[in-house]
């Protein structure tokens, strides 16, 4: 039987639920779009004209849609629009557990199991039940098993339907997306959530496979693009040491056109929700199948990650120590254009050169201060502030480290900062970033991460 999408209502208003449902509303005249959050504070802000995810063009994307199309309610209020909707998209948090079996690996899906709990009891007629979070393989039997549970009689059908999309370019790789994946067992169920993508992504560009290769793909594209980040911050390192640059070698790897130019550029480690996550459940996906190689393999992805965090701290500790013991560090988002700092190598960095015993001065421009100070390990917190204004930051610093690649660090006038730090300050740029000609003017040693011959003495 043919079905047709015309009421989506997603679960979860998070940073892949909110834009990812504002884009559909758009693309989607004819479809009525309501998102669902347990958290009131976030719907109120969803409603407001503070959105309380920061993505460039999203502001107009809501703007066009939201009392349009497009609405934005509490989970107090939701049971009518899960009765009313052809289809539901479940996208909540899927964090690291924390405790039980797979402690510190395996994701949690109690979030998940709660939202198919909350579909199973007010589902009404055949509903279509997608995941679009990122979910271990065959979480859709757990979300099936808990469906049938239903009261009302009425019938599921479980997608997966993984998004892709990265933070900071969300609205851009939403409206023009490399591919839409959708997995599935019933192809009437597949072919209504393609219909919904085909108002505006080419059909050549929506990928149909089974439940269980969906779910994997997702797991797999984001190990491979961490891995692809650990594979350079390794070559980073033997550069410094060879006097090699990275950034040349980059540049060769990536004209081979079956390595590719994109995620070879050298870094601090990489940041964000997902990749340590993915890895981790990854990781625990093989142990739980026996399959130790495959397990060790994709951890080392991940150690090679908190190693170059780890020596870049270490670096950048090892001057400052000898230079009046402050540290200014610009940039805490775990990349540009976004206010999002979960699993930034900020977090981390901060917390190494805390322990370290030097103090920290802290500016972003997205982030919120009191939210990052929350992640700093307890005994540190004494040793932080934060400030707007990157000379203020500067002040007294004999480092000053370089976390996220921000357009504004790359204007920055080094001959002012430098008359506001320490004598002896260095540039640790962890982004290459830094504008080397106003660093030199300045008299400012800059390291940059993978190039060789320019760690500070
Ligand atoms: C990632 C995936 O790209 C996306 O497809 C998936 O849906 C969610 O996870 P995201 O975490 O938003 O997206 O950002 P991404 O652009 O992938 O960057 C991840 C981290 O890797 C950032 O900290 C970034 O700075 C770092 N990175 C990326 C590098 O250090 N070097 C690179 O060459 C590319
Ligand atoms: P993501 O990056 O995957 O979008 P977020 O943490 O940004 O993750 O967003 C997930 C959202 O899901 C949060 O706003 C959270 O309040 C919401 N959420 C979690 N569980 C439920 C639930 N059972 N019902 C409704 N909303 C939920």
């Amino acid at each position: 039987m043919k079905r047709r999408i015309h009421n989506i209502a997603c679960i979860g208003a998070g940073y892949v639920g909110g834009p990812t449902m504002a884009v559909i509303a758009d693309r989607c005249p004819d479809i009525s779009v309501t998102v669902i959050d347990l958290n009131e504070d976030r719907i109120a802000a969803w409603n407001s004209e503070a959105l309380p995810v920061y993505e460039p063009g999203l502001d107009e994307v809501v703007r066009r849609t939201r009392g349009r199309n497009l609405r934005f309610i509490t989970q107090r209020e939701g049971a009518a629009a899960v009765a009313a909707a052809d289809a539901v998209f479940i996208s909540v948090n899927t964090p690291t557990k924390t405790q039980g079996s797979g402690a510190g690996k395996a994701s949690d899906l109690s979030y998940v199991e709660a939202c198919a709990r909350y579909i199973a009891e007010h589902a009404k007629g055949h509903t279509i039940v997608i995941e679009k979070s990122t979910m271990p393989v065959r979480a859709a039997d757990t979300i099936k098993r808990i469906l049938a549970t239903t009261p009302h009689g009425g019938t599921f059908d479980v997608l997966s339907n993984p998004e892709f999309l990265a933070e900071g370019t969300a609205i851009r790789d939403l409206e023009q997306p490399d591919r839409v994946l959708i997995g599935g067992e019933t192809p009437a169920a597949v072919d209504a959530l393609a219909e919904v993508y085909a108002h505006w992504v080419p059909d050549q560009a929506i990928l149909r496979t089974g439940l269980w290769s969906a779910e994997l793909s997702k797991l797999a594209a984001n190990a491979f693009l961490a891995q692809r980040v650990s594979s350079i911050n390794a070559i980073s390192a033997l550069c410094e040491v060879t006097g090699a640059q990275v950034e040349e070698v980059a540049k060769v790897l990536g004209t081979d056109t079956r390595i590719g130019p994109k995620f070879l550029k050298a870094s601090v480690g990489y940041g964000g929700s997902c990749f340590k996550k993915d890895l981790l459940s990854l990781v625990y996906l093989c142990e739980f199948y026996g399959l130790t190689e495959p397990a060790a393999y994709w951890q080392s992805v991940q150690d090679l990650n908190e190693w170059q965090k780890r020596r870049f701290a270490q670096m950048a500790a090892a001057h400052a120590r000898k230079h009046g013991g402050i540290v200014a560090v610009l940039g805490l988002a775990f990349k540009k254009n976004t206010n999002d700092f979960r699993e930034s190598p900020a977090i981390d960095i901060c917390n190494h050169l805390l322990a370290a015993g030097v103090r920290l001065r802290l500016q972003d421009e997205r982030v919120d201060p009191a939210a990052f100070r929350a992640t700093l390990a307890d005994e540190a917190k004494t040793g932080f502030a934060f400030f707007t204004d990157i000379e203020d930051a500067a002040r007294g610093a004999g480092a000053i480290l370089i976390l996220t690649e921000w357009d504004s660090y790359a204007g920055l006038d080094w001959v002012k900062i430098a008359a506001a730090a320490e004598p002896g300050v260095a540039i640790f740029d962890g982004r290459k970033v830094a504008d080397q000609v106003s660093a030199k003017k300045a008299g400012l040693p800059v390291f940059v991460v993978g190039q060789g011959e320019s760690v500070p003495s």
